[in-house]
């Protein structure tokens, strides 16, 4: 009897572990059924040609702002623009409102998420000195992907900024923790370098010796008490000389934004739009990480979508706050630089699918292999499209990229065998879940 299938992708390039190939790929009960050898029958046949199927896109860094602060962004506005991106998975940062820091938090994220977002999802825990005695057993609820320390205040109150509180942390917990890295101690001497009304002071007053000074005493906390710890948009070139030492205990996370922009040409253009932190550096910074991306120290990457609306960014600065929109920019941006030479598609793909998997232990997920999670970012690699504030499907509604050209677009999202976005059309209600990993199976109900 012929295999019968739910679903077979015809025609396209397949981008996985295997390479780069024109194979078909055949679906069943939301995972990949099979690769290549197709013959079967199919409830829905797509037609890939001229376009590539990649591992689903795992933006490994947002802020969906739900609760309390859902005027910027919610869970189900975030994973719509995610979706549109091309992006099949996030994971989502404690600094909420209330902040997600303890088992009714957590819970409460994933009840809210659970078939209402648009892709699946994973939240992480934030520290506090108050609930490190529970890291441990907090890191392993569902719907957990690990705990998120802020060594340098940012936006909201999360902060432990001593070694004292640090190793604290890295004593109890067991799974990869993840950092921002910006020395408190520095960051707040150095107050006085900002200038009111110029948003070019915010890396003066936050400089690289902050970025790396905290990465330093991180990485001895981490040798000391045996841990691994993930490094959030790395954003100086001596941190990546400085990591490339360390890869046994550190992993490291690049953005798509500090890979692109650079200062002072970005607060030149954009003003405060282009403050976030760590900030964006000048042009030999970005050369520093587009390096240590080449040489494979940089692990994933993360786009640290931070929406605030345009009145919250348009005070004057230091009154502003930092972040900014990239959820939805991440793959069509990336693909830019792929056209352009800087990374291979087979680097991207690494990045933000193989690369996530195996730091963090995602189970079923990040790769294009039998029995895995059928989830898929399916791109067109030529088109030109010009990203536009009116694309845009978070709440915020702009983003730094509005009218920028690009060629690389993502035309489908697949989660779990299902047709989640094609063409910009989102044609399923949500039905995201959360991601499970391999070091809490055991947990699970
Ligand atoms: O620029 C930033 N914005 N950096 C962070 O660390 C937090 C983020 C936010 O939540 O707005
Ligand atoms: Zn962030």
């Amino acid at each position: 009897m012929a295999a019968s299938y739910d679903l077979i992708i015809k025609g396209a390039t397949v981008v996985n572990h295997d390479g780069a190939g024109v194979r078909d790929l055949a679906i069943r009960d939301g995972r990949i059924a099979a690769v290549g050898d197709t013959s079967g029958v199919a409830g829905e046949t797509v037609d890939g040609r001229g376009l590539h199927v990649l591992p689903g896109v795992i933006d490994s860094h947002v802020h969906f702002r739900e609760p309390g602060l859902t005027h910027k962004e919610d869970l189900e506005t975030g994973s719509r623009a995610a979706v549109q991106g091309g992006v099949t998975a996030i994971f989502e940062m404690p600094n909420t409102d209330p902040t997600t820091t303890d088992a009714g938090a957590l819970a409460d994220k994933v009840k809210r998420a659970h078939h209402r977002m648009h892709c699946d999802f994973a939240f992480y825990v934030g520290t506090t000195r108050e609930n490190t005695r529970d890291l441990a057993e907090l890191e392993r609820l569902p719907g957990a992907c690990g705990v998120k320390v802020f060594m340098g205040s940012s936006t909201g109150s999360l902060l432990v900024e001593d070694d004292e509180g640090v190793r604290d942390i890295l004593k109890v917990i067991r799974r990869r923790a993840a950092f921002h890295s910006e020395d408190e101690y520095r960051l707040r001497e150095r107050m006085h370098l900002r200038v009111d009304g110029d948003p070019r002071s915010h890396p003066v007053w936050r400089d690289a010796t902050a970025a790396l000074m905290c990465t330093e005493r991180l990485i001895r906390l981490a040798r000391e008490t045996g841990k691994r710890v993930h490094v959030l948009h790395v954003t100086t070139k001596e941190e990546m000389l400085f990591l490339a030492q360390h890869k046994d205990v550190a992993s490291a996370e690049a953005t798509p934004t500090h890979l692109t922009l650079a200062a002072p040409d970005c607060y030149e253009r954009l003003g405060t739009l282009a403050q976030l932190n760590p900030p964006v550096r000048d042009a030999s910074h970005r050369d520093g990480l587009w390096h240590g991306l080449a040489q494979g120290v940089v692990d994933c990457l993360g786009s640290d979508h931070s929406p605030h609306t345009l009145e919250e960014k348009s005070h004057p600065y230091p009154k502003t706050h930092s972040g900014m929109t990239g959820v939805q920019t991440l793959v069509p941006i990336m693909l830019d630089h792929v056209n352009a030479g800087r990374l291979s598609l087979a680097r991207f793909v690494d990045l933000t699918s193989a690369g996530p998997a195996r730091l963090f232990g995602m189970a079923r997920k990040g790769r294009i292999a039998v029995g895995y999670d059928a989830d898929l970012t399916i791109v067109d690699l030529k088109r030109r499209e010009t990203i536009t504030n009116s694309w845009i499907c978070s709440r915020a509604g702009w983003t730094p990229y509005d009218g920028v050209e690009v060629t690389g677009w993502p035309v489908g999202t697949f989660i779990r065998g299902r047709k989640v976005m094609w063409n910009g059309e989102l044609l399923t209600p949500g039905q995201g879940e959360a991601v499970r990993f391999l070091e809490t199976l055991a947990g699970e109900r």
